[in-house]
């Protein structure tokens, strides 16, 4: 489970502290399907669902691609490609296409309108072998399915009828227009759960199929995060998610209207992305909400450092740190000592880091910030499973003590009507 330490947020608290008998109810309304939007709370048993279903087909669908393509396009937007690119970048490596590795490189596409961003990317397939996993629970978005067409001709271009083989359609189980086009032209479909929305599908095959191209292990994934949803299902203080979703809400009831969420390690900076989304989309309604923003420590220090140390205290801070380094690097001793940093000669950089780390919470919270500290013990499929489930359920129980409905969003349409009016759909 993912520790969460309030000791940099508790003297910030006001009078009795978080409101714990209010994350008690939403937790009970979460479990007994009774909060608003129970209709989409089928994540909290994705991870044993899948398990016992879909996961050989996923697998399976992995493996054909990693024996005949050298290329995975992932065709999505929001929920339906953030997690996935998450994963990749936290386990495998935020240069993920450029290591060198025996799995396909992979790119997201479908998350915008930039031609030369597609062009790019049609250029940097060149002429390998690539695949299309192209990813709408609603099956109608219009970014994907614009960049779909465009991939889509691609692989008529160079495979003719056999361009069908390798299209992956992950859409709603019964309907919608690419469940249709995937009915009709026999393409190989994955599911989107009828009850899970999009920023919280990344257990199901949307996040999973795209991991398993990269070589992730996702049936431990599936393993460690049915046992995380058990232990999150513990109905008292010492559950992790009740600590962080009691913190934030109480903090946000005392002003602090911005969270920055911070990690000092590069591969997180997706992850931090998704959970921007997760937090974004579930509580920024009915003119409330936390702001998730999110830096990436220690190159932020040095941009938004200031702002945050010094700018105004509406701020409060979370950050996310792995106890275990997976590489181990030391700072070699120089003759000489010209640049003056023999005293760290033969220390770790790891542990460097950690030093760092608390220097600046120290700093931010002198500085009137309070500190969040959520801490896992690896950057590997049980850190990964640990994170996405108590953020998961953190996110739902916030939510709901905010007293909006995580599992709607609104306010996307707005934008949407605007759009398909200027574009001229009839
Ligand atoms: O969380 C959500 O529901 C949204 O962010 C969706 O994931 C996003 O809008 C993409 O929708 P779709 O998968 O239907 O194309």
């Amino acid at each position: 489970m993912v520790k969460v330490d309030l000791s940099g947020a508790k003297e910030f608290f006001k009078a009795a502290g978080p409101d714990y008998s209010m994350v008690a109810e939403a937790h009970r309304k979460l479990f007994e399907h009774t909060g608003e939007g129970s209709e989409y709370t089928g994540w909290v048993e994705l991870p044993g669902r899948v398990l016992n279903s879909e996961l050989k087909a996923i697998q399976a669908c992995a493996s054909k691609i990693r024996s005949n393509s050298q290329v995975l396009v992932v065709i999505g937007i929001g929920g339906s490609y953030l997690g996935a690119r998450a994963a990749i970048e936290l386990m495998r490596s935020p240069n993920y296409n450029l290591v060198k590795k025996e799995t396909p490189d992979i790119f997201f596409m479908g998350n915008g309108l930039s031609a030369s961003a597609i062009n790019e990317t049609i250029e940097l397939i060149g002429e390998r072998d690539f695949s299309v996993n192209v990813v709408s629970k609603s099956g109608g978005t219009l970014e994907p399915a614009l960049s779909f067409r465009v991939f889509k001709s691609l692989l008529e271009k160079k495979y003719g009828a056999l361009a069908k083989k390798r299209i992956i359609a992950t859409t709603d189980e019964r309907k919608g227009t690419l469940h249709d086009m995937a009915v009709a032209e026999g393409w190989e479909r994955l599911v989107v759960p009828e009850d899970v929305g999009g920023r919280f599908s990344v257990l199901s095959a949307v996040g999973l199929l795209p991991m398993a191209v990269a070589g992730i292990d996702i049936e431990k994934i599936l393993q460690c995060a049915v046992s995380e949803m058990h232990d999150l299902d513990l109905r008292s203080v010492e559950n992790p998610a009740w600590l962080y979703a009691g913190a934030r809400q109480h903090l946000y009831a005392n002003g602090r209207a911005v969270e920055i969420l911070a990690s000092f390690e590069p591969s997180f900076r997706s992850m931090a992305e998704w959970w921007k989304q997760l937090f974004g989309e579930s509580e920024g309604k009915n003119g409330i909400g936390i702001f998730p923003a999110s830096v990436e420590y220690s190159a932020d220090l040095h941009s938004m450092g200031q702002y945050i140390q010094d700018g105004p205290r509406r701020l409060m801070e979370t950050v996310v740190s792995f106890e275990n380094s997976d590489s181990s690097l030391k700072v070699p001793f120089e003759l000489g000592d010209k640049d003056k940093l023999n005293y760290l000669a033969g220390r770790e950089f790891g542990d460097i880091s950690k030093i760092v780390a608390k220097a600046v919470a120290g700093a931010h919270i002198k500085g009137d910030v309070p500190n969040i500290s959520l801490s896992v013990p690896r950057r590997n499929e049980e850190g990964f499973a640990s994170l996405v489930c108590f953020f998961e359920m953190s996110c739902a129980l916030s939510a709901y003590v905010s007293g909006v409905n995580p599992f709607n969003q609104p306010g996307v349409e707005a934008y949407k009507s605007n759009m398909f009016k200027l574009l001229g759909q009839e």
